[in-house]
């Protein structure tokens, strides 16, 4: 029998290595033959080490396993699906998972992450098979009519994107992914590496023939040990196979890829200081223009793409454009990873079509508050997001409809907090973090972040508390219209969300509409 106990971080976080341990041990001293395979996460973060057992009515799911409940799962007759408290029935009718629409995340949790074969029998290189029949200009077509944005964060187009890249002409073009995800509450790109190593590979591998470029680098954080382990056997493996090379797949083109890591700076995560970083320089923001897609690393022109953005796009090469574009709404095409962190009940990864609410997120999918008081604020789109009040709620989870409201989905993580926050301290924290992180290329985000903090600390001590935020509106502007790049341009957004939907924290006067 095949029992899956996922070698995913936040299931090794709480012990899923010491539970495959057990296991096996257990087996063992049964004279049972068994077979554990390391998979990815489903997501369903409160239930890891979520352990599944291949049955012949299929998967069945139990969890959260310790390693001490392994003999009582065996007496329980858990090969067999039998009964236990831990038990969840068959993992694919859990509501959780049985609501979603995982397009990329259709292998995470379900296959070997490693195994080719396991990659190509559940739906892998079809897009890339595809991909090769057709010509580069075609392949960017069919991306842009997909209507696939950026999924790191900004939305932008990825097919235009590519466009400008082909269009570039020049000896040597590169791909970058961008795997630098930094965001408070965000794991899904860290998820996918993990989980499906080659949707990211074949992702890359089709955007290397789409704009002509024959080398890509994979940059990851430091942060993510376990992620740089599996995409560099992965690729290893990959290259072993011929999927990677001089000839890819026996068709003649050339593509292979290698893995860069981080050292720790959030700032890296934007792409032209990512650049730098790449090129072993400190990673300091360029100026823009040039356009990477340009003028990218080692001045050539670079398609630099989000984790998720790329391993959109096999499955939207593999079943068209037009199938893709129907899930979402407005001009926010296909599916979102959503990772739902802080105070819930249930965290974990959500993948669903554009056009939800929050409220189905916090509610339907986390539980509600895992404090079990109400929640009251939520920050969408990592530390440079706004926080939502239970008033914007409703909203369709669309860039358009958020931009509408002063808010960014962003790369899709959430992090609620209950009744308990203080949202004045929230908002000198983003006012502090953007201070740490600041690159110092720019004057309004590097001494701009050290006076917002000194502002908002003034403010919170009712030291000429009026006069103090008049000053941080002021201050806001600048850095929102005088900042090179997001970081000191969106740190005002979590800061005047704060201030405007909980004025009392500050102690002014309550809004009146909430
Ligand atoms: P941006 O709007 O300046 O650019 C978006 C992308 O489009 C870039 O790759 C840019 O080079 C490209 N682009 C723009 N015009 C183009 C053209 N005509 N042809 C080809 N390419 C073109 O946004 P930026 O500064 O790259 O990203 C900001 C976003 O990053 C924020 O909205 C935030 O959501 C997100 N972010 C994500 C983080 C994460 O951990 N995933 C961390 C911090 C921020
Ligand atoms: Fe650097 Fe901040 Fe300016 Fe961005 S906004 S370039 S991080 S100083």
């Amino acid at each position: 029998a095949r029992i899956f106990v996922p070698r995913d971080t936040a299931a090794i976080a709480v012990g899923a290595d010491e539970v495959a341990k057990a296991i096996d041990l257990e087996a063992r001293q049964r004279g049972l033959d068994i077979h554990i395979v390391r998979n990815g996460s489903r997501g369903m973060l409160w239930l890891e080490p979520l352990v599944e057992v291949e049955t012949p009515q299929g998967r069945v799911a139990y969890g959260p396993v310790e390693p001490a409940d392994v003999p009582t799962l065996f007496d329980a007759d858990w090969l067999q699906g039998g009964h236990h408290p831990l038990g969840h029935g068959p993992t694919d009718d859990i509501p959780w998972l049985r609501k979603q629409e995982r397009l990329t995340f259709a292998r995470v949790g379900i296959t070997d992450p490693l195994s080719i074969d396991d990659y190509i029998a559940h739906g892998g290189f079809a897009g890339l098979e595809k991909a090769l029949a057709m010509t580069p200009a075609g392949v960017v077509d069919a991306v842009t009519e997909s209507g696939l944005r950026g999924r790191g964060g900004a939305a932008f187009p990825t097919g235009i994107k590519w466009k400008t890249v082909l269009s570039a002409s020049a000896d040597q073009k590169y791909i970058v992914c961008n795997a630098d995800e930094g965001d408070s509450g965000t794991f899904s790109d860290r998820m996918l590496m993990e989980g499906d190593p080659y949707a990211l590979i074949e992702g890359m591998i089709i955007a290397g023939i789409a704009v002509q470029a024959t080398y890509g680098y994979i940059y990851v954080r430091s942060e993510y040990p376990c992620a740089i382990t599996v995409l560099e056997d992965a690729i290893a493996r990959a290259r072993e196979t011929g999927w990677l090379g001089q000839d890819v797949n026996g068709s003649g083109r050339a593509f292979d890829l290698e893995v860069r890591v981080g050292a720790g700076a959030y700032i890296c995560g934007e792409e032209t200081s990512l650049l730098e970083s790449l090129e072993g320089r400190r990673g300091l923001v360029r100026a823009k223009p040039p356009l990477p897609a340009l003028k990218g690393l080692f001045g050539q022109p670079t398609v630099v793409n989000n984790v998720i953005s790329l391993a959109s796009v096999p499955i939207v090469l593999a079943r068209g454009a037009a199938w893709y574009r129907d899930y979402g709404m407005g001009r926010s095409r296909g599916t979102l990873p959503f990772q739902l962190a802080g105070n819930l009940k249930q965290g974990g990864l959500v993948e669903k079509a554009f056009g939800l609410t929050l409220r189905e997120l916090l509610y339907d999918f986390g539980g509600g508050s895992a404090s079990g008081r109400p929640l009251r604020a939520v920050q969408v789109g990592g530390p440079l997001g706004a926080y939502l009040p239970e008033s914007q709620w409703d909203v369709p989870l669309d860039y358009e409809a958020y931009v509408g409201i002063s808010a960014m989905i962003g790369h899709g993580g959430l992090v609620a907090f209950d009744d308990t926050v203080d949202m004045a301290k929230m908002a000198e924290y983003a006012m502090a973090f953007c201070a740490v992180e600041s690159c110092g290329k720019c004057t309004p985000c590097r001494i701009g972040a050290v006076r917002g903090t000194e502002v908002i600390e003034k403010i919170r001590n009712n030291d000429q508390r009026e006069a103090q935020v008049v000053l941080l509106r002021d201050l806001c502007d600048t850095m929102l219209s005088g900042s090179l790049c997001a970081l000191g341009g969106m740190t005002p957004y979590p800061v005047l969300s704060a201030l405007e939907h909980f004025p009392e924290d500050f102690g002014l006067p309550a809004a009146t509409t909430a």
